[in-house]
């Protein structure tokens, strides 16, 4: 099976997402990916929940909600009212994992957890029946554009270690600095949905990234 790829709007021209979508979709996206910042988890701030729920009424393609906010429970039920169909929130953002994990799926949404670069797997011990995806962030949170952290790449391989010993349903998303040279080895160490903003918006036939990520797997 090939890795799901997901371009981040995050480095898509804002004054015309909904081109930006279409292009994706077009180009064999599986996911879109929404960067929403909050100013104070992260010090930008992106898009809220009136821009996915615009972009809902305009793509089917599944909507993947990565929220670097404080206090993600105060939020994440209006993003799912929304259309987002998976809300990711960051674990370094909440005292109360277990908790929002359990409102995220209550409130009808797959549920997601990110772990910073600095992040131990072993902080998801207790939670793996309630996950549905675990996020691996190989960037620090806040920007696009950044330089991927290769210190991450064992934290992939331990994720897909626990996930396949444990025979769970679970994707293991890799997100910051992915493009052609960084994604062999985080699709050799086991993600199965990458995250790509600034290497399919912003570089020259970015477009084709998607489908050329989407074909790696095969000649690894
Ligand atoms: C970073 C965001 C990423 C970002 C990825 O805080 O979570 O999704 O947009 O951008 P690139 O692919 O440019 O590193
Ligand atoms: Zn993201």
């Amino acid at each position: 099976m090939s890795v799901k790829v997901a371009p981040s709007l995050l480095s898509a021209d804002f004054s015309r997402l909904y081109d930006e979508v279409k292009r994706i979709e077009a180009n064999g996206a599986d996911w879109v990916h929404l960067d929403v910042m909050d100013g104070h988890f992260v010090p930008s701030i992106t898009i809220g929940p009136v821009v996915v729920q615009s972009l809902r009424s305009q793509t089917d393609l599944f909507m993947d909600a990565h929220l670097m906010v404080s206090e993600p429970d105060n939020h994440l039920e209006q993003f799912i009212e929304a259309g987002a169909n998976l809300v990711t929130i960051q674990f370094e953002a909440t005292a109360h994992l277990d908790r929002v994990l359990r409102k995220i799926k209550k409130a009808g949404a797959k549920a997601g957890v990110a772990l910073n670069p600095a992040t131990p797997a072993s902080v998801l011990e207790y939670v793996w029946p309630l996950l549905d995806l675990v996020l691996v962030m190989s960037v620090n949170p806040g920007a696009g554009g950044q330089a991927f952290i290769p210190e991450v790449l064992p934290k992939i391989k331990y994720l897909a270690n626990q996930i396949h010993s444990r025979s769970l349903q679970v994707e293991l998303e890799v997100d910051g600095g992915i493009n052609l040279e960084t994604a062999p080895a985080v699709i050799k160490a086991g993600a199965s949905v990458l995250v790509a903003g600034s290497a399919v918006f912003k570089a020259e036939n970015g477009m084709d990234l998607i489908n050329d990520l989407k074909k790696m797997q095969n000649v690894l």
